[in-house]
């Protein structure tokens, strides 16, 4: 009995001093790795490599593009008085791709209570707030920018949806009423039943 508790409290005691030894003195951090691989801190020097070659640091954005973090431009100003140049010049990240489940949720989130499921401003409210359709060829006409900008800002009686629609989520949206837009033009442009009468 007293033998066990011997060489359990010696194991405990070299596991106990060498364990901890083993990993604050014996396993590099990452800052030691970087000198001991000779080229790690030197890649900053790579022809390859120019992280400070404009004096634009921290660099500005592309124009026309819309940074999805940090911070954006704002065009408040311009879009008060209906100017809408900045707005279209905006370009879309995912123009050309189709609406997704996100753009789905988030049009259903924040749209579709004043302007409808189908974009056609039939919900309950859409005439008390005499929101718009988005389906007609006056807002198809629309730029993606207009509307991502919309979003952003809101329009005499919409309201802004800058806080709560941030970055990607409003070209999401953007793709969502293009959908919308497209779902109506396949409906109207529908060929009557056969043998109907026109
Ligand atoms: C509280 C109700 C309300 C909500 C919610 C709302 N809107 Fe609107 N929307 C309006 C109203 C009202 C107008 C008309 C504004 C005006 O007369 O200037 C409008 C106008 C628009 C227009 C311009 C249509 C045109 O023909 O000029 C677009 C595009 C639009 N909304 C998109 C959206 C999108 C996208 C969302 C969701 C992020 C949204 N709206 C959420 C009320 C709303």
């Amino acid at each position: 009995m007293r033998r066990s508790l011997k060489t359990a409290a010696a194991l405990c005691l070299a596991l106990g001093a060498t364990g901890c030894d083993y990993y604050y003195n014996d396993v590099p951090s990452p800052d030691d790795l970087m000198h001991v691989v000779p080229w790690f801190d030197a890649m900053i020097k790579s022809p390859a490599v120019h992280p400070y070659e404009t004096a634009a640091v921290p660099r500005n954005t592309v124009p026309g593009t819309v940074p999805i973090t940090g911070s954006e431009g704002d065009w408040s100003a311009e879009w008060g008085v209906g100017n809408t140049t900045t707005a279209d010049k905006l370009v879309n990240p995912l123009a050309g791709q189709p609406a997704s489940a996100r753009g789905d949720t988030l049009y259903h989130t924040f749209c579709a209570v004043c302007h409808g499921d189908t974009g056609n401003a039939d919900s309950p409210v859409s005439a008390k707030v005499a929101a718009l359709p988005l389906t007609t060829p006056r807002a198809i006409a629309w730029s993606d920018g207009y509307i991502y900008s919309i979003i952003r800002y809101g329009r005499g009686v919409m309201p802004r949806y800058a806080a709560q629609v941030r970055g990607i989520n409003r070209w999401e949206i953007v793709n969502y009423v293009r959908k919308l837009q497209a779902d109506a033009t396949a409906a109207t442009a529908a060929p009557a039943p056969a043998g109907g009468v026109n």
